[in-house]
C-alpha cells in the first residue's frame, strides 16, 4: 500500500486524489489518508503531490513510520475524498515546515 505522510499536514493540496483509480484517499480537517485495504499500488499518486508526501509503504523513511499505522487508523474514520479541492490556505507556508504530526487535527 501506499502512504500518506508528514508534509501533507496543513496543506492538503489534493491534486492526489484525482488520480487514484479506485478511490481510496480519506480526508480528514487537514491531512489526508490512504486506505490501505483499497489501495492497488499503482504508484500515480506519488508524483502529483507537490510536497512529496506519498510513500510505498516500504519506502517510508524512518522517522515517518508512525504514519502507516495512522492510515489505516484514520481510514477507518475519516470519508472518502474523490475530487481534487482548493489546498488549506496557508498551504504554501506550511509546505516545508517539519514536525508537523502535532498539528493534525482528527
Ligand atoms: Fe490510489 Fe494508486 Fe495512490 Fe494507491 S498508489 S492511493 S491506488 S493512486
Ligand atoms: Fe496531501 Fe499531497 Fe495529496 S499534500 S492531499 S498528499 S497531493
Amino acid at each position: 500500500t501506499y502512504v500518506v505522510t508528514e508534509a501533507c499536514i496543513k496543506c492538503k493540496y489534493t491534486d492526489c486524489v484525482d488520480v487514484c483509480p479506485v478511490d481510496c484517499f480519506r480526508e480528514g480537517p487537514n491531512f489526508l489518508v490512504i486506505d490501505p485495504e483499497e489501495c492497488i499500488d499503482c504508484t500515480l499518486c506519488v508524483a502529483e503531490c507537490p510536497v512529496e508526501a506519498i510513500y510505498a509503504e516500504d519506502d517510508v523513511p524512518t522517522d515517518q513510520q508512525s504514519f502507516v499505522a495512522l492510515n489505516a487508523e484514520l481510514s477507518r474514520l475519516w470519508k472518502p475524498i474523490v475530487e481534487r479541492k482548493d489546498p488549506l490556505p496557508d498551504a504554501d507556508e506550511w509546505a516545508k515546515v517539519k514536525g508537523k504530526l502535532g498539528d493534525l487535527q482528527r
